[in-house]
């Protein structure tokens, strides 16, 4: 049971992390919008514009409490988001705006492959080598990887951390009564390791794989979990990832998949099964997608037009329980978390 003096603390953490990225949001959105149509039906008008304000707050509201009541239950610890010091987000903040005219200009001219190269291509995969979201350095750079956090934060304006948390929930069910140190679990597409961190505050003793493609991204997570034992780093290619057969309890992986063409999400999806022991679980996150929450459709449609996301569109409409099955993987829940989406399934 938490305590008073945490709820109070968490509430006044996720409010001034709101504010703090919302107004990022609001003030970086003259880069972002685009023209309105020259002429549009009052009806289009509604959809192209979303649910609202009023109707997101409230939305974000509910994410927040169940966070909180998952901690309550003694699911994980009161929910910590570890943004750095008043100088780490200050410095941070400088350098988000820095970017902002540098990443719109690379939009008006739609330059969304800058970071491609033929010698890039003879090691990572063509459609890895974008600069998504339009940003500088696409995954390949030390000073994108430091600025993802802050982004991904504006993008959702403060609930990004809390939304990959509800990722915590099924693995705590699925360790509930199991002794964690005989346990073992791997991160796909780590990212920066703001969810590994989550895992190691709540199961400090699982040994932890953290991977991800970008070199960089995984020097970033190396520096974010200095504070943790028990995690092993591996620059790798989900598609073919270097671990034997059966060789994970859990496997997590989040915001992954709407970054990749549809034919890698499969490869991708038939990696997890294989490197899962037989009754591992799988644990997996990712936007929401079309028809999840029907009064979100108009804002996961407006997205890729904003930001450089070339796989978005397909993903919004794959049928994520028939790639987990075909690849061996029975999906256990399907649950919609406020903008993202969350799949467990269990290795037959
Ligand atoms: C949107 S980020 C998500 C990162 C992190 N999981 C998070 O929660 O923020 C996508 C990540 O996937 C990685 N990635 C993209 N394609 C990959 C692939 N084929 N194999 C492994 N990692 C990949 C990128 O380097 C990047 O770190």
């Amino acid at each position: 049971m938490l305590r008073p003096i945490d709820r109070v603390d968490y509430t006044m953490r996720q409010m001034a992390r709101v504010g703090w990225y919302l107004g990022h949001y609001f003030a970086s959105q003259r880069f972002r919008e685009a023209p309105a149509p020259e002429a549009e039906t009052e009806q289009e008008t509604s959809r192209r514009s979303g649910p609202g304000l009023a109707r997101i707050l409230e939305a974000m509201g509910a994410l927040f409490a169940r966070d909180l009541a998952n901690a309550d239950r003694g699911l994980y610890p009161p929910p910590r988001d570890h943004d750095g010091n008043l100088a780490t987000l200050i410095r941070r903040s400088r350098r988000y705006f820095a970017d902002l005219p540098v990443a719109a200009e690379r939009k008006s001219q739609g330059r969304g492959t800058e970071v491609y190269s033929p010698e890039l291509a003879e090691d990572l995969p063509a459609y890895f080598l974008q600069n998504f979201h339009f940003q500088t350095g696409g995954y390949l750079t030390e000073e994108s990887a430091e600025l993802y956090d802050m982004q991904v934060e504006v993008l959702f304006s403060g609930t990004a951390n809390a939304m990959r948390r509800q990722c915590l929930v099924p693995i705590a069910e699925y360790m509930s009564g199991k002794d964690q140190r005989k346990l073992n679990l791997l991160d796909v597409a780590c990212g920066t390791g703001r969810f590994v961190r989550f895992v190691k505050q709540a199961f400090p003793r699982l040994a932890v794989t953290a991977s991800d493609l970008s070199a960089a991204y995984l020097e970033e997570a190396r520096a974010h979990l200095k504070p943790y034992r028990g995690i092993d780093y591996k620059v790798a290619k989900a598609e073919s990832l270097p671990f034997a057969d059966g060789s994970f309890d859990i496997v997590t992986s989040i915001y992954l998949f709407h970054e990749v063409p549809p034919p890698v999400r499969r490869e991708i999806a038939r990696e997890f099964a294989r490197v899962l022991k037989p009754g591992g679980l799988l644990v997996f996150m990712d936007s929401l997608q079309t028809g999840d929450t029907p009064e979100f459709d108009a804002m996961l449609e407006s997205f890729p037009a904003n930001f450089h996301e070339p796989f978005y569109r397909s993903y919004l409409g794959e049928n994520l329980r028939r790639i987990f099955t075909e690849a061996g993987l029975q999906v256990i829940d399907t649950e919609p978390v406020f903008l993202s989406k969350r799949v467990v399934a269990i290795k037959h």
